[in-house]
Parts: C-alpha cells; structure tokens; sequence
C-alpha cells in the first residue's frame, strides 16, 4: 500500500467514533432482545441501517459498509458502518469506516461506493451533506492495508455542484465509480426539474480527485420524479445495466453505454427487486457482480434495517437480468426435506416434517392439474389459519405476495408451472420465482412467536406438487470486532 502522506491526525475523528461506539454498545441489548430480529440477514450491531455503500472484495474479504445511525434507531446522524466477511454469510462488525466531520462542516456522510486506483489501493467515494451548504461528493482512504480505518484527504469536496455550469441539479448524491478502457467514471444521482436523472463525470486525474462533467447519461422515462437513486452501471454480457432506486424499489435499465457521447440508451426496463431499494454491485474474486440491497422489516426498539440476502446478477435468455441467491448461503442448512411428485388440494402442513419455524429456505415446482391457484404460508398459527400467504394464480400466471403489486411471471417453458425458491428469516421473506426474473422482498407483519407453521396448498382443484426441498437454517454468525 502507497505512503498516504497526506493523512495528518484527527483528533476530531477519535472523539467522535469513540462516542458513536459507546453509543452503539448501550443499545445492544434492546436488539439482541427481539426474538423476531432476521438472524442470517445482515444487520448492524444495533440501532438503525439503510444503504449499503461501497462493497468490494478486497485480499479475501467482503467488505460492506452501510448507512448507519450510531445514536438511535430511526433515520439520522448518517455514518458509515462497516461489516466484514469471507463469505457474505458470515460477519464481523468492525469499527464505524466513515463518519461526519463537524468540524470541516459536514452533518451527515451519505451513500456511496468504493473504487480501485490505478495501483489497485481501495478509496471511498461518498456524498457529503452539511448544515448549510449543497450536497459535495467527498472521498476518503484506508489508513492501513486491512481496510479498517480511514482518513479523508484535504483535496475534499472532489466534486461541487459548480461543476455543471447552467445545469441545475438538486438531490446530487450516491456516487458510483467504474472504469473503461483506461478512463475512470463516476454517475451519480440527481434530479433535474421534474425528472429523475443519472450524470456522467470522468477523472482527469490518477488519483481521482478531480472531475469533469460529461452532462446528463440518462434521464428517467417517469415524469413527477423527485431523483433517482443509488445508480449503479456495470457492463454485463455485451450490454450494460443501469439499476436506480425509485419508487420504492430496483429499477433495471439494460441498453447500449456510449461513452464517447456519455449517453445511456435503455433498451429493456424491468424491476430487478421489488421492495428493496438503494442497490450496490460488488465483484467476487472473480469479477462476477453480486447485488446488494436494502431492507426494511418491522421493528421494535435498539434496531432497525437490513440488507436483503446476497444475489448473483446474470443476464436471462430475454435480455432481462436475472437474480439468483449465492450459492454459498447454502452454507446455512442444517437439516433438509425433500418430496416429489404429490398431489395437492387443499392445504400440505410441513411443520412436523420439518420443524423450522421462522428460518428456512424452501424450492419448490408446483404444476396446475385442475386447481386455480397455488402457493405457500408461512407463520402459520398452531391451529392452521392465518399466515403469510404467496399465491400464484395459475390462469394469469398472476404472483402475488404480501405487500407488493401482483406480478405477472413470464410464460413457464412448460405447461404454466412455477418455480419458487424462498427464504423466510423469522419476518423477512426474499422470494426468487420463474428461475429468478421475478425477485421480490416481503415482509411479514403480525406473525405471533408461536405462528410457526408451513403449509403448501392448492385452491379450486387440484395441483401437482412436482418437487420441494425444505431446509432448516441456522442463524449466521455475527462477531462484535468494533
Ligand atoms: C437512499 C438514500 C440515498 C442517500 C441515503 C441517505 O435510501 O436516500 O440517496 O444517500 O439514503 O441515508
């Protein structure tokens, strides 16, 4: 790693972490406490998270800082939290990365990504919102080579609204870097008038501190929006995909980058999650992207938030993406059940086949017969009713899951079947269906601890029940090393 001569002591920032660390301690028991707080998603130490900002893979671990609370379990005193892992299963929470630097102005440090110099040393790119100044964009850098503290050079703000001339841009942040050929770029979110856009910059500098802007990449088809969010922009197969946060969720935008022109052109638009938002991308060792996102389940005090299950981002036959959980949170099974080819009226309880309760994950193919509908319930109630109900209505291929807008799955290549693969982690459900070009995050809402129950079920007739496999999860380890 590179001498960063140009990190001087900051007292400031001591002070500061070390109060926003006794804060976090004196609210660990209150999370520790809900018995219904997700156990192999993850979530902060205690008190409240949003975004994930900036994920890489860096000499064998995951990185993964989040907006993060410090001090209470709502919105607010944003920092950067940061928690570590091999696998993206298993965590540690280390020391805050990033936090907000009263004394050069700043209030909150918002949402961002992580990139590599030229030399391959990691630097934080982020927003930086002050008390009463126009959003920056900041960086900062690793002080040591094991990522876990972090300084912030005097060449901030790197990048000011001035730079956009006449242009008038409001909501500027969520700064997401990329490179091609050998030019760095950076898009950030905004908007402009009534339109939510997404602005091109270049590097004109290797250590990416100065910036010019290219203008406008890509403005969103939806008239009325405030911004769009959290943009991301990686090259997949021969096409790039945008993905922004509005409306409540991941949009996708897949089409042709021209970069000579700095111009997105959206060829496909598709929802990527439905109900997480604030999306980031981060490359395996091998390079291969895998989303990150944000969720946010019911609560009770000392905690709130957490990151949806890790997904592998692929592009479909359709030229739509396609989101598959990672292989390694299989990791997680402890103890499995398999069935095949039975029929289905009415309502299959799988509780005593399989005691899970409220931490499994459950694939499984369901084929029509003479039945309208078809799907599963979870948190089910000892006496059998109640329950979070996924229901697939065969006739419209119509999916429709707890709080999310009925979605149509795409034609099934055979005769109208679906396939669903689940994770119930106690009231968060990240649900695959159709091989992963429909994914969706839900969360259960007035299950009582002792509503445990699964059941399968089939309604108007009977379905076919042509394979399921059920598997207990354990909770993943997660290691205070803050
Ligand atoms: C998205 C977002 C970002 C912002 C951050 C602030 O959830 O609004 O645009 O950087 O949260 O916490």
């Amino acid at each position: 790693m590179r001498t960063l001569s140009i990190i001087e002591p900051d007292p400031e920032r001591d002070e500061l972490l070390a109060k926003a660390t006794v804060a976090v301690k004196s609210a660990l028991p209150a999370a520790n406490s809900d018995s219904e707080r997700p156990a192999f998603h993850f979530h902060t130490p205690a008190n409240w998270m949003n975004d994930p900002n900036g994920p890489i893979f860096y000499k064998g671990r995951y990185h993964v800082f989040y907006q993060f609370n410090p001090y209470g379990d709502a919105w607010g005193n944003m920092h950067w939290g940061h928690g570590v892992s091999r696998d993206l299963v298993d965590w540690e929470h280390w020391p805050i990365a990033v936090w907000p630097s009263k004394a050069k102005g700043e209030e909150h440090v918002y949402s961002g990504s992580t990139f590599r110099d030229n030399d391959g040393n990691p630097l934080i790119f982020y927003t930086s919102i002050g008390k009463a100044r126009d959003p920056e964009q900041w960086m900062a850098i690793p002080k040591d080579d094991d990522l876990r503290a972090f300084a912030k050079p005097s060449a901030n703000p790197i990048l000011t609204l001035a730079l956009h001339g006449g242009d008038s841009i409001h909501e500027w942040r969520d700064p997401f870097l990329f490179r091609e050929g050998r030019e760095t770029y950076m898009v950030v979110g905004g908007g402009r008038g009534n339109r939510g856009v997404v602005l091109l910059y270049q590097a004109t500098d290797p250590g990416l501190s100065v910036w010019k802007y290219r203008g406008v990449l890509f403005e969103h088809p939806d008239v009325g929006l405030r911004s769009a969010e959290c943009p991301n922009l990686v090259r997949l197969g021969d096409r790039w995909l945008l993905l922004t946060s509005t409306h409540g969720k991941i949009e996708s935008f897949v089409g042709m980058l021209d970069l000579d022109r700095g111009i997105f052109t959206a060829q496909n638009r598709g929802i990527l999650v439905d109900g997480a938002y604030a999306s980031q991308i981060v490359a395996d060792a091998r390079g291969a992207p895998i989303l990150l996102a944000w969720f946010q389940p019911p609560h009770a005090p000392g905690w709130a938030g957490c990151l949806g299950l890790p997904s592998r981002l692929k592009l479909g036959s359709d030229g739509n993406p396609i989101c598959e959980p990672l292989a390694e949170l299989s990791r997680l099974r402890e103890k499995s059940v398999r069935l095949r080819g039975q029929a289905l009226s009415g309502a299959l309880d799988l509780s005593d086949r399989l005691p899970t309760g409220d931490g499994l994950e459950l694939a499984l193919k369901l084929e029509p017969g003479t039945a309208a509908s078809a799907g599963v319930r979870l948190r089910v109630a000892p006496d059998g009713t109640r329950g979070a109900e996924i229901r697939y209505d065969f006739r419209t291929r119509t999916l429709h899951t707890p709080g999310r807008a009925p979605t149509v799955l795409p034609p099934s290549p055979d005769n109208a079947s679906l396939t669903l693969r689940l994770f119930l982690d106690k009231t968060v459900v990240d649900l695959y269906a159709a091989g992963g070009t429909v994914s969706q995050m839900a969360a259960i809402r007035d299950a009582r601890p002792e509503d445990r129950g699964i059941q399968v079920f089939a309604e108007g007739g009977e379905a076919r029940l042509a394979s399921l496999e059920m598997h207990r999860l354990r909770p993943a380890r997660f290691v205070n090393a803050f």
